[in-house]
Formats: structure tokens, sequence, C-alpha cells
């Protein structure tokens, strides 16, 4: 079987922002295909992280897909203003949507991919009726909020599974996989399906972020 192409994802939320200019060069030199931008309001999540005015000037040096997660409650309030500030694909969860499929629609209409996150207790079935409307489900492999935590193992099941739903649906959506992934997990999160990886302190804490995320690439 031809191996699939694997995005890697570099995640914001752990680089040096004393340092932003420098992290970002790095990014633009790497094999990176996404920056991952994490919003976090304090509601949705207990933290809170980095809004627009970050995401619109690092959206402007950086030559990569701008992939915004946003950890909100009413993300349909913003969804707007992050398309503006350069987001192109966004993302937004399904606990905080419970009129998700309105939600894909205007992110679409606004001009951007359309993903769904979903928490490690929520099922994939909930995206069975919208699977085929979305570019991206993004499964988190820890609880949202915080970079640095432990890897999930059960999220290799539902990768599995939602890999299974996706084939059979006829869906194009890409699996992302966010939190915990190291260079020790990431080649079975790619066998169990997986297409984007996100990874923060794996990339920015390393010697050599650059060469973390070419073998990242290679899982
Ligand atoms: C967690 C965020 C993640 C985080 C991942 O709520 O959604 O994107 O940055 O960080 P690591 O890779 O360090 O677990
Ligand atoms: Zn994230």
């Amino acid at each position: 079987m031809e191996k699939r192409n694997i995005i890697i994802a570099p995640s914001l939320l752990a680089a040096n922002f004393l340092q932003l200019d420098r992290e970002m060069e790095m990014i633009n030199n790497s094999e990176a295909g996404w920056l991952h931008l994490d919003v976090m309001d304090g509601r949705f999540v207990p933290n809170i992280s980095f809004g627009l005015p970050v995401i619109s000037q690092i959206s402007k040096i950086v030559n990569k897909v701008c992939d915004v997660h946003l950890m909100i409650l009413e993300p349909e309030r913003y969804a707007e203003a992050f398309r503006d500030a350069g987001a192109h694909n966004l993302t937004v969860h399904a606990e905080a949507c419970p009129h998700l499929h309105r939600n894909i629609q205007q992110i679409k209409d606004l001009g951007m991919t359309a993903g769904v996150a979903l928490n490690p207790h929520t099922p994939i079935g909930l995206l069975e009726n919208v699977i085929n409307d979305i570019d991206v489900v993004l499964i988190m492999s820890v609880n949202p909020g915080f970079g640095g935590q432990k890897f999930i193992p059960h999220t290799l099941d539902k990768i599995k599974a939602l890999r299974q739903m996706i084939d059979s649906s006829g869906s194009k959506a890409l699996i992302e996989i966010d939190g915990g992934v190291t260079l020790a997990n990431a080649g079975d999160i790619v066998a169990a399906g997986a297409d984007v990886l996100v990874a923060g302190n794996t990339v920015f804490s390393a010697a050599d972020p650059k060469s973390v995320i070419s073998k990242l690439k290679q899982a």
C-alpha cells in the first residue's frame, strides 16, 4: 500500500514567545506542513492562551497552513475574525457547538476549511451525519487546555475506528491527532490511521526541532 503523506503541525503554544521571529523562521525552513494555533478562552478549557492579535501577525510571516484550534465557547461569534486574522483551517469543538452543522457551514462559507475536534470522552459516532461536510477531524489525545501532557493510549482505538468510518463513508476528512505526540508514539499513531500530527513540546523543546519535524514526518 502506498504510504500516506503525513502532515506535521507544530503547536505554537510550546514555542518561546520571546523569540517568535526565530521560531517561525525555523518553522518556515522545516518540513512542517501546518502551524497549529491553540486558542483557549478560560471557559471551555481551564486555561487562556493567545488570540487574534498574535495570530494576525504570525500568519503574515509563516508560509505554512495556519491551523487554528478554537477551544472556546460560541466559536460562531469569532469565525470571521479568525479568517481575517489569516486562519486557513478553523477547527471548533463538537462539545461547544449545539448547532455543529451550522458552524461547519459558516466556516466553509467564510472560505476556510472546517475541522471538528472531539475531546477524549466524546464518541466519534457524533460525527456520523457531518463526516462528508468536514475537512478535518481533530482527535484530542489529551484533555484540552495544556501542552506537555501524556498521550491517552485508548486514542489509538479511536483513530482506527474513525479511519474506518471515514474510508467507508467516502469522506475526504483528514484525521489530526493533538496532544502528547512524541517520536516514540508517532509510528503507532500513523499506523492507526492518522494524517496530521500536532506536536508542541516534542518539537519546540528539542535541541534540533527541524530534525524532529523530519523524523515525525517519516513515522
Ligand atoms: C492542548 C492543545 C495542544 C497542545 C499540544 O490543549 O490543543 O495543541 O499544544 O501540546 P503537546 O504536543 O506538548 O502535548
Ligand atoms: Zn491544539
